[in-house]
């Protein structure tokens, strides 16, 4: 297999110098930045959000990975592409008519992307599968960075990656929460493409060091 992605969540950086953290991940090495948005009613925490990524857009040509974790996707959906998202991803505890949305962020040329929590079952997006870019399996309880990563996840991660290969399917698989060169291998090795990093990132100073230990970890 090759080496993970992995695109660091700007969220768990210094959220009084975003610009600051977009230079510095710009020579990490790094294949996206994650951006993660909380509304406090789906998750706790109230963090950043579309007039952020608006003007990240602006001084950024990294490609925008956007995970929203807010209650109502289908009726905000549209301002995270407006303000330059370039994959959008939602959960699917949270959405009416998730394809719907889907095939409103794909009309607009982004990449579409559902996320499940470590409790909802993959077959509950078996039928949307061959129109995702992407599906995120979180391996932590949305809502902070820096908690402990959750192994029961793996039996599913290791489903979806099958079911993948056998109905010769196209979409990436991302891991979110608590990742680190410690669980890298075993996560390249049950399928996943791309990790979210937030504490494996930010909490070192060199976050291109930081980066090439995950992704040689994941190989090795
Ligand atoms: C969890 C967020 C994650 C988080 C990852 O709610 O979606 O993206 O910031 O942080 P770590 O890697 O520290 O678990
Ligand atoms: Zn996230």
């Amino acid at each position: 297999r090759k080496e993970l992605k992995v695109s660091p969540s700007i969220a768990a950086g210094n959220l009084l110098k975003l610009e600051e953290e977009v230079r510095k991940l710009e020579h990490s090495g790094a294949d996206s930045i994650h951006f993660d948005v909380m509304d406090g009613h789906f998750v706790p925490l109230l963090t950043i959000g579309i007039p952020f990524i608006e003007q990240m857009r602006k001084i950024t040509k990294m490609h925008l990975d956007v995970h929203i974790m807010v209650t109502n996707p289908d009726s905000t959906f549209e301002n995270y592409l407006s303000a330059g998202a370039d994959t959008l991803s939602f959960h699917i505890e949270t959405a009416l008519h998730p394809h719907r949305i889907c095939s409103k962020i794909k009309e607009t040329g982004k990449r579409a992307g559902i996320v499940l929590n470590p409790s909802t079952h993959w077959k509950d997006i078996e039928y949307l599968l061959p129109v995702l870019d992407q599906v995120t399996l979180m391996t932590v309880n949305p809502g902070f960075s820096r908690q402990a990563h959750i192994p029961l996840v793996h039996k599913k991660i290791l489903e979806l990656s099958k079911y993948r290969s056998e109905n010769n399917l196209k979409f990436d698989i991302m891991v979110d929460g608590g990742v680190s060169h410690e669980n890298a291998n075993t996560l390249n090795k049950l399928g996943v493409d791309i990790v979210v990093a937030g504490g494996a990132v930010f909490n070192f100073e060199n976050y291109k060091e930081a980066i090439v230990k995950i992704k040689s970890a994941s190989i090795t």
